[in-house]
């Protein structure tokens, strides 16, 4: 990030608080700092102390003269080579889905035409909102790009998500911004499925299995980082949006194949998603009482849909390469190569979820990608590093293709 110069908004929330540590580390990786706080940013951190730690004028109002003569609204962005809003309040992207200018920090955004980077932080409730998630749409769907927010404790004492990214997890996507990584998945789209699904029983249980998600979304991530377009469809996580992605929750296997045939044309299909194979024959819209001396309700189970076979079989909507995952506890890799041709997918990334192994948790997996030449077994790493590899793989498929 040497020389690079990062423009960081930052307005009303409490973790404006986090602004000033993340000053200091996004200077330490050699990055210029200039910063634009709201009035509403104001009431939580201070001019003097942003100051202090980017050595340089913070920038508020938009009508001081002498700003206005010295820098000009306009500048502000035009010297920046990012413009980061951290925390970004429900207020402020509100503000920038719906165009306004009624202050500097949202005029110079509505006057940029730099990379904007949004970091939200709220109340869980203010993030659950449907004009928020709204405003975050539209925001995706004009190219903002978006750390975080997480899943936590709040400063208001609830738990949920909303929760901002911490400063390291900032500056990291700083530096993926900058990183000159080649992006050889440019103009490439990438539908990827991850996490379990919930089957309801009742509006109060459910079906669900040991999926933690934590494969796929780590896929999408390395897919994204690569210049990927990237939709990740996921069942219910406590994982994180990965950065970059255009994230969709769903929760049912059959809400998972809507969101992702919604999402075609795609080049990419990745499901390693832990989709469960049966939800029950009917859910009543009402909870299933326990009655005294009566025996417990009878589940009855019907068939989901196969969302990869279903993309391995969309005719013109296929996408090039279908890759699905096999989750074996026996025969790992004869299942995994039966499966690939019972499905019509291209490849089949197999591994072994026997609870001994840890794997449906873990951070670590070891798996066996079956393709039309053959099989290879990988050494046992990091489900990130799997994702690493798989996606390089990915990449070189395409580009051996052009
Ligand atoms: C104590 C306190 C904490 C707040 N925390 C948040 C927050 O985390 N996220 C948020 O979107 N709004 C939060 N708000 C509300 C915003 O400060 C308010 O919407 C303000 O108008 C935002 O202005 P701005 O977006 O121009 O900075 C908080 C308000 C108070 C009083």
């Amino acid at each position: 990030m040497q020389g690079k110069r990062v423009l960081l908004i930052v307005s009303g929330g409490i973790a404006a608080i986090k602004i000033p540590e993340t000053i200091r580390r996004i200077r330490e990786q050699g990055a210029a700092v200039r910063c634009v706080l709201t009035e509403g940013g104001a009431q939580f951190v201070t001019p003097l102390s942003l100051s202090a730690l980017s050595e340089d004028k913070v920038y508020t109002d938009i009508f001081s003269l002498t700003d206005e003569h010295e820098m000009g609204h306009i500048n502000l962005s035009r010297d920046a080579d990012v413009l980061m809003v951290a925390p970004a309040s429900a207020d402020i992207m509100a503000k920038m889905a719906a165009g306004m200018a009624s202050d500097l920090a949202t005029t110079v955004l509505l006057a940029t035409d730099k990379p904007v980077i949004c970091a939200p932080a709220m109340n869980v409730r203010m993030w659950e909102h449907p004009a928020t998630q709204a405003n975050i749409q539209t925001l995706k769907a004009r190219g903002v790009t978006f750390v975080g927010p997480e899943e936590g404790d709040m400063a208001c004492g609830e738990y949920g998500m909303g929760r901002t990214s911490e400063p390291a997890e900032l500056v990291a996507a700083l530096r993926d911004f900058f990183s000159d990584v080649p992006k050889p998945l440019e103009g490439r789209h990438a539908v990827v499925t991850s996490g379990p699904t919930h089957e309801p029983i009742d509006p109060v249980r459910y079906i669900a299995n040991r999926s933690s998600g934590k494969q796929g979304h780590a896929i999408a991530a390395a897919l994204a980082k690569l210049g990927c377009r990237t939709t990740l469809v996921t069942g219910p996580t406590v994982l994180p949006d990965p950065a970059g992605c255009d994230v969709i929750h769903i929760e049912s296997a059959r809400d998972m194949l809507a969101a992702v045939e919604k999402a075609l044309p795609a080049d990419i299909a990745v499901c390693a998603a832990a989709v469960a194979d049966w939800r029950t024959a009917d859910a009543p819209g009402q909870k299933i009482k326990k009655q005294p001396d009566s025996a417990p309700p009878a589940l009855s189970m019907v068939e989901n849909p196969d969302i990869l076979a279903t993309l391995s079989a969309a005719g013109n909507k296929r996408p090039t390469l279908v890759i699905g995952f096999a989750a074996e506890t026996d025969d790992v890799i004869a299942n995994a190569r039966s499966k690939r041709d019972r499905k019509g997918c291209d490849w089949i990334v197999a591994n072994d979820v026997s609870p001994a192994t840890g794997t449906f948790a873990g951070d670590d997996n070891t798996v066996h990608l079956i393709t039309g030449d053959g099989e290879e077994t990988w050494p046992r790493m990091s489900k990130a590093d799997v994702a690493t590899q798989l996606v390089a793989r990915i990449a070189a498929t395409f580009e051996a293709a052009e």
